[in-house]
């Protein structure tokens, strides 16, 4: 049961609760139209600190589809923050009027903080290089839907695996998957870090800088941004940035069904040529982010258990 439960990291919910959640979001996509009033009378608050297009309005978008209310803001400075409002205050105020509460922030550790002073459920929609579940579980849907089982299967991360916090959240899931395989793909300076990796074998994952030697191996290549924000220093940003790009002639190298999975935004790591090819499904991932959203919401606000 994950009424009333926070989502922060995706470890706070079982092997279960996740496939429950899945397989309840593959009904709503099956009789989308059924569930336009599940959560009539719930009021809903998206506090995005950080910029956002997908995550926040695919939540938005969930909320209303179910026939939710949202309030929020997706500029913190047009809030109190601007006044200098701390955000356990923001918290304890807007729980007060939402029940739900969803929250992405720059700061790693925000949305876990607003969790420990909110009288409502908090959902982190990603804080800092550190997590992003909401993501992992739209990942999750996707690899269900178009590959009919999440196990047995070789992915490759690519891009920024140091600063980007969906591949972080993601593989720390898929390593309790069975019979997965990971290849980290990055520059030396963008390595995914040691605390992610705990967990999985040795024997069940490697690293290398080139997306050329290994794509050929891959059944999933999930590419990412490298994390300007994220980044200490300009000129190295510039230097690592093209690291990867994913065009139609690296792409002959790969298996004829391997998914091109992409969190996005994209900016330069994948050709506008490679949307016309089958295997890239980053725009289909994209919108079961708002499936798995509507799942998610109504089942913390309990509305999801009786259909
Ligand atoms: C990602 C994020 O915000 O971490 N975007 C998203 O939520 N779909 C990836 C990114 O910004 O690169």
């Amino acid at each position: 049961m994950i009424k009333g439960k926070h989502l922060i990291e995706v470890n706070d919910f079982s092997f279960e609760e996740i496939d429950d959640l899945i397989s309840y979001a593959t009904e709503i996509i099956k009789n989308e139209h059924d569930y336009s009033n599940l959560c009539k009378g719930n009021l809903i608050a998206t506090l995005f600190y950080e910029p956002s297009t997908r995550t926040k309005f695919s939540f938005e978008s969930a909320i209303l589809r179910l026939g939710g209310q949202v309030i929020g803001f997706a500029d913190a400075m047009s809030s109190s923050v601007s006044k200098g409002e701390s955000l356990v205050d923001t918290i304890q105020t807007i729980s007060g009027y939402a029940d739900l509460i969803i929250i992405r922030h720059p700061k790693e550790g925000a949305p876990k903080l607003a969790s420990k002073h909110s009288r409502v459920p908090v959902i982190n929609a990603g804080d800092g290089g550190h997590q992003h579940p909401t993501q992992t579980l739209t990942d999750l849907l996707t690899i269900k839907q178009l590959k009919g089982s999440i196990s047995n299967f070789t992915i490759g991360l690519c891009g920024d695996l140091k600063f980007g916090r969906t591949t972080h959240s993601l593989t720390k899931i898929l390593s309790r998957y069975p019979n997965i395989n990971f290849v980290f793909i990055s520059p030396e300076e963008l390595r995914i870090p040691d605390y992610i990796k705990e967990g999985i074998g040795k024997e069940s994952y490697q690293e290398t800088n080139s997306l050329e030697n290994s794509i050929g191996k891959l059944d999933i290549l999930y590419m990412t941004r490298i994390q300007k924000e994220r980044f200490f220093s300009e000129q190295e940003y510039l230097r690592l940035k093209d690291s990867y790009i994913l065009n139609n002639e690296i792409l002959k190298m790969a298996n004829e069904d391997m998914l091109i999975m992409h969190p996005l935004p994209r900016v330069n790591e994948i050709a506008a040529e490679v949307d016309d090819d089958e295997r890239a499904v980053y725009f289909k991932q994209a919108r079961y982010g708002m499936f798995i959203r509507m799942a998610l919401i109504s089942k913390i606000l309990g509305k999801g258990d009786n259909l």
